[in-house]
């Protein structure tokens, strides 16, 4: 394999042709979630943001007719490894698809697709003098910030990382962040402030300079959508990587599409999954999120 350079912050990186074997490295629990990695022999480093398809190549189907169709994954991190690039995915098992990628074992291989999408943009790009970040991540939304943030702390950019889980079980990741620097809130009480991450973010842009930062956020839509409002309100450049049912992942079946402020629809999975905050009029996408 001919190692390409990785990317600038920011920059979307283009996909191979076609699908791609990889073998599964690892399986380990993360709270109430799973991390796996497989070894991509072929692909390129991809940028925070960007997501993969992913099926299994055995089990995956049969008797019940489900799941056939690739399921959307955001990369929650990266690194080359030996002849290849190790992906790092977070799961939460909700259906047959996620159920059985949680399950995959050392050994096991995977059909995958990517890096696919648009990815965060640098927060210079994003917003005239922003220079900092803060990255704001709910329940399964937590995975795209981790490599975000490991991907801006190579690059000299301060970020403050805000995460947030409903109760326990819907909680997990927190083994891809060098946790040092995070505040967490959980709406059971079990860790860090009991509420919503959004209360967190209105402290922090409240005691800031706030023309000097850009918020990037992942998770269900109603967080989504209660920090699109916040920093609309206050004028804070925000991205949002938002889900939407994902049949193809590269822009033939129309399936993701969702409204945009100026009128019409954007392909979630070409023209986001990274979305400014000002690109949509909400972000409660019918059939997004669990
Ligand atoms: C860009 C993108 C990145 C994603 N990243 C991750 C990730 O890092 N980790 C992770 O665990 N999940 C992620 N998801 C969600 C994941 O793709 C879905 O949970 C999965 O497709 C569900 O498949 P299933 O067969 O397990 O369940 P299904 O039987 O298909 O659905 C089970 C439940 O999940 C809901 N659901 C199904 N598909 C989606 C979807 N695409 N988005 C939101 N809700 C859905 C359904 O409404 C239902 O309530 C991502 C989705 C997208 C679009
Ligand atoms: S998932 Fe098929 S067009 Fe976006």
């Amino acid at each position: 394999m001919t190692a390409t350079p990785a990317p600038r912050l920011g920059e979307r990186v283009t996909a191979p042709f076609g699908r791609r074997r990889c073998e599964v490295t690892r399986n380990l629990a993360s709270g109430g979630y799973r991390i796996f990695s497989v070894l991509d022999p072929a692909g390129p480093e991809p940028a925070a943001g960007q997501f993969y398809m992913l099926a299994t190549a055995s089990g995956w189907g049969g008797d019940g007719g489900r799941p056939y169709l690739a399921r959307a994954f955001s990369v929650a991190d990266a690194a080359r490894e030996g002849s290849g690039v190790r992906l790092d995915f977070l799961v939460q098992a909700v259906g047959p698809g996620t159920s059985r990628l949680a399950t995959l074992e050392a050994g096991e291989e995977l059909w995958i697709h990517g890096p696919l999408g648009r990815p965060f943009s640098a927060p210079g790009d994003l917003a005239e003098g922003a220079a900092g970040a803060i990255l704001v991540g709910g329940g399964i939304g937590v995975a795209p910030l981790a490599i975000w943030r490991r991907q801006l702390l190579a690059a000299g950019v301060p970020g403050r990382v805000l995460l947030g889980f409903r109760d326990r079980a819907n909680s997990g990741g927190l083994d891809l962040f060098d946790c040092s620097e995070i505040r967490l809130a959980s709406e059971d009480g079990h860790t860090g402030h009991r509420g919503y991450v959004t209360d967190l973010l209105a402290v922090l842009l409240e005691g800031d300079d706030t023309s000097t930062a850009a918020v990037y956020a992942c998770g269900p839509p109603a967080m989504l959508e209660a920090v699109r409002g916040m920093c609309a309100e206050r004028g804070v450049a925000c991205e949002l990587a938002m889900e939407a049912p994902m049949a193809c992942g590269f822009g033939a079946c129309f399936g993701c599409a969702i409204p945009v402020r100026s009128g019409g629809y954007m392909r979630l999975c070409v023209d986001g999954p990274v979305v400014r905050g000002d690109e949509v009029e909400t972000a409660l996408v019918a059939g997004s999120g669990h």
